[in-house]
């Protein structure tokens, strides 16, 4: 296996902003849990504790959900302009590209990820979820609408709608991509006008707080954003279930998203979600076979696995499956495995202890029910530490088997055979509690439309996979969730629209 180790020096930056003391952000100021407790941040790729954040807790909810609050009814955010939102918005952007170096190694540090990768994806990525976001601040619109009241006849209406901020928002978001997830949410939520409490995930929150301070920077009122670090059952929970707050948006696990359901049915808040996936990609006997397979590969292995749209279901038509199942049994071999701060890395260690079980529980499984795994050898740890799994391919599986069935969250694709496109193909890409995305390699356009047309998911990719923009709606069919993040689509998560009516 190919491994590299060599890393890359921290900037002074980032070693003085790790170093610090984690607070949460309330009203505008850094401020440790009410309790005094603080939990450990842990380096993935080596197991070391890097740094400690605030263990908030229901108290500190609480004071952050009143500074929402203010922030919403009587603060200065409330009397901007969209244009000077949109200002804030787009210096936020430029402040993340001003500092992507440190970005991009926090990611690698916090989350395990290669640091070539954030460098490349993730920090341009959340700037842009910005810069794109500016402008709608100033394009949030209702219409003028014509009446024909039948019992007025000869009265006349001016009606229209405004689109209105919802009000206090709970964002809660999950460690795989914890930059670009913060920026995901909070860019949307900004140009609406609302406030927001955000959560970070317990394993990687430092992205988020650095993001905060960037935030401050650019001219963010204080109580419009707050940031509280904790775990989720004794803050994220918290969280869901206040009753200051308007509208939950959350992304995770699915289990979770039930939960954060529960905790909203009380008082009938409004809840977004962006949830699991268990993507069928799809490969056509007449595809590139070599694009195909590089992009089969990647489908699954990008961010080891740890991607809700990650392509997990790799389905082959008979003629080239041979052909397709080596290659990318190849490609996972020949990734060279290392620290996230590495940058000769190409894939990095698993974000936990907790996903590593996870992940070598799902390798386990399937060597019990009889598939194959053609590489990967289940819980390598290669390093002296670090929470590493080989990229694996799984073949010969049925699809009753919990590999199959399941999310894995981890770089493992089964390989499957399929002969008919029109039953047996769509049937079993379908056959699945998710929806979150597909991907479909042919050189024929027809069939790519035909069968995009009949998967039954938020996304489809075509010849590509993984690709995002921040004009492009993503999320959920069936249990992957409700609602979309990105594109113009995911204002309406954030807006109320009020009709008014008036008699002239
Ligand atoms: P999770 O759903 O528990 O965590 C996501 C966020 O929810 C974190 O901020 C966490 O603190 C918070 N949370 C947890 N319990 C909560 C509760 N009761 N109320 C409010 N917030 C709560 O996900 P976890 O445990 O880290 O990963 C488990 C599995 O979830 C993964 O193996 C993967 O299958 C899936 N997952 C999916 C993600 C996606 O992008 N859709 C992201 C992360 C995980
Ligand atoms: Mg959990």
């Amino acid at each position: 296996m190919n491994t590299t180790s060599e890393l890359v020096a921290l900037t002074a930056g980032v070693k003085a902003f790790v170093g610090q003391p984690h607070e949460a952000l309330i009203d505008g100021r850094w401020q440790p849990a009410r309790s005094g407790k603080t939990f450990e941040i842990y380096d993935p790729s080596s197991e070391d504790v890097i740094a400690h954040a605030a263990d908030c807790g229901k108290e500190d909810v609480n004071l952050a959900v009143s500074a929402a609050r203010k922030a919403f009814d009587t603060g200065p955010w409330s009397r901007m302009t969209p244009s000077e939102r949109g200002k804030i918005l787009w210096r936020i952007g430029d402040l993340i590209e001003a500092n992507l170096e440190e970005f991009a190694q926090l990611e690698a540090l916090d989350n395990g990820k290669p640091i070539a990768v954030a460098r490349a994806a993730d920090v341009p990525l959340a700037a842009e979820m910005f810069r794109y976001m500016a402008g709608w601040a100033t394009k949030i619109e209702g219409n003028t609408i014509p009446l024909s009241v039948p019992y007025t006849p000869d009265a006349q209406y001016h009606a229209f709608t405004r689109k209105e901020p919802i009000g206090v928002v709970a964002q809660i978001i999950p460690w795989n991509f914890p930059l670009l997830m913060a920026a995901w949410k909070l860019a949307p939520v900004l140009a609406t006008g609302c406030t927001v409490v955000l959560k970070p995930a317990e394993e990687t929150p430092l992205s988020a707080l650095r993001l905060a301070r960037v935030c401050m920077e650019a001219g963010l009122p204080p109580g419009v954003l707050n940031v509280v670090t904790g775990f989720g059952e004794s803050c994220g929970a918290p969280l869901a279930a206040h009753p200051g707050v308007d509208k939950v948006a959350f992304t995770g696990s699915t289990e979770v998203g039930r939960l954060i359901v529960k905790a909203a049915a009380h008082d009938l808040k409004k809840v977004t979600l962006e949830l699991g996936g268990k993507s069928p990609n799809i490969v056509l006997d007449d595809a590139d076979v070599e694009a195909a397979i590089q992009g089969a590969a990647s489908a699954i292995f990008f961010n080891h696995g740890q991607c809700c749209c990650a392509g997990s279901r790799l389905f082959v038509q008979e003629k080239i499956y041979d052909q397709v199942a080596e290659g990318v049994t190849r490609f996972a071999a020949s990734l060279r495995l290392g620290p996230g701060l590495s940058p000769g890395t190409q894939m990095g260690p698993l974000v936990s202890q907790t996903q590593f079980e996870r992940v070598n529980g799902f390798l386990t499984s399937a060597r019990e029910q009889g598939a194959k795994v053609a590489t990967g050898n289940a819980s390598s740890r290669t390093f002296k530490g670090g929470f590493f799994v080989e990229p694996t391919v799984i073949e010969n599986t049925n699809d009753s088997m919990r590999v199959y069935q399941e999310e894995i969250f981890g770089p493992v694709v089964t390989v499957s055979r399929f002969k008919d496109v029109d039953d047996e193909l769509i049937r079993r890409a379908n056959d699945t509690v998710y929806g979150l995305a597909a991907g479909i390699w042919t050189r024929d356009i027809s069939r790519a439309h035909r069968i995009g047309n009949r998967l039954r998911t938020g996304t489809v990719w075509v010849n590509c996979y993984n690709i995002f923009d921040a004009s492009l709606p993503f999320g959920g069919y069936k249990q992957s969730g409700w609602g979309r993040e990105m594109g113009h689509e995911v204002l309406r998560n954030y807006l109320e629209t009020k009709s008014v009516c008036m008699s002239i």
